[in-house]
């Protein structure tokens, strides 16, 4: 059950959580017309800090723009109103969701005057897949459901409907008592987990899917290939075969809400040795290492909530990150006031 925050950001406004709602007869409820993002915000001893959030936000406005979307607000404005949300919720560490969906006006597939509403939630959420599931690796399957096949739903976009094919996945493994899946592609080979990248380790070496039309071109998954090259570890990416998986010496999952999952067994053959293997742990050590600001941030990957709220002095976004999310803020800071103080 997710544990509610109290407040959420919809468009420029500050409201309770119970009150973000959106019409019965919205396309976002009625064909999945929704992208978002799925972020973390870690405590670290400099007070909360987000995880590549330039990079989920510009995967969002890459999502708004395959999907025909053009959001009314700027990535700056979201930056200030997400980091405000934290503070205002008074959370040290949450998922963070932004979302971008068509709204109520339109009934049939063109969305005319149906409005393009922006949403922020934020909430505490601890590992994905389970108590232990970082130290001791998860038992997942092979799914049955494959991944839609390239120039179907576009992989890249993080968009709601996709999930439906995603949620497949899941409860297919759910009710054959793994805790995830891994799905191939149309064309039977590897492609990615319900909300996770895979990659493999063999002889050393780690490979992970290409990106290949099937596969969300996972911010984690980027991380984890940089800190490998970082610890003079190669990375391929290209094809993975199914039997790859069965004969690797270690497998893990790679993902937002994942972090770096080993995986011990698939389809209930043991991956290696059955336990997080050592290259696993060295990169998972390394990842949460980064993202709890334990190390220096040397790749420059957290933004820290205090210097991103509105009423800042200090952005520590780089001009090689703006330049990345495309253009900026034009309103003054006050535009992510809330408009209305719902009683506090
Ligand atoms: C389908 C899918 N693949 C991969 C990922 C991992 O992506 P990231 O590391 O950006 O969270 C996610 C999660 O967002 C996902 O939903």
């Amino acid at each position: 059950m997710i544990r509610e925050a109290e407040w959420i950001w919809r468009d420029g406004e500050v409201i309770p959580w119970r009150d973000a709602n959106v019409h019965l007869l919205s396309l976002a409820v009625q064909f999945g017309s929704s992208v978002f993002e799925g972020v973390r915000c870690y405590g670290t001893p400099h007070g909360p800090a987000i995880f590549r959030w330039h990079e989920h936000l510009r995967r969002l406005y890459d999502s708004c723009r395959i999907y025909r979307m053009e959001p009314e607000w700027t990535p700056d404005e979201l930056t200030a109103a997400t980091a405000d949300l934290i503070a205002r919720n008074e959370l040290e560490a949450c998922y963070i969701r932004p979302m971008v969906l068509r709204g109520y006006g339109d009934a049939g597939m063109m969305p005319g005057v149906s409005p393009i509403e922006t949403f922020i939630a934020c909430w505490p959420w601890g590992t994905y897949l389970g108590e232990g599931a970082l130290e001791n690796g998860v038992d997942v399957c092979v799914s049955t459901w494959q991944r839609p096949e390239p120039n179907t739903f576009p992989a890249l976009a993080k968009a709601a409907g996709h999930y439906n094919n995603a949620q497949l996945i899941k409860m297919e493994a759910a009710a054959n008592g793994y805790v995830e899946a891994i799905a191939l592609a149309p064309n039977g080979l590897v492609s990615e987990g319900s909300g996770q990248n895979v990659f493999l380790v063999r002889d050393g070496v780690i490979r992970t899917t290409g990106v290949d039309g099937t596969i969300l071109s996972g911010i984690t998954r980027a991380s984890i290939i940089t800190i490998a090259r970082d610890l003079g570890i190669e990375v391929e990416q290209g094809t993975i075969p199914r039997e790859m998986l069965y004969t690797a010496d270690e497998v893990f999952f790679t993902g937002t809400a994942a972090e770096v999952t080993p995986i011990r067994s698939i389809d209930r053959i043991t991956v290696g040795a059955g336990t997080a293997g050592p290259v696993t742990l060295a990169l998972q050590k390394q990842f949460l290492d980064i993202v709890y600001g334990r190390v220096p941030d040397r790749h420059g990957w957290l933004t820290f909530v205090e210097d991103a709220r509105s009423g800042s002095a200090t952005r520590r976004m780089s001009a090689a990150d703006a330049e990345r999310v495309g253009p900026h803020s034009h309103s003054e800071p006050s535009a992510m006031e809330p408009r209305a103080d719902p009683g506090r």
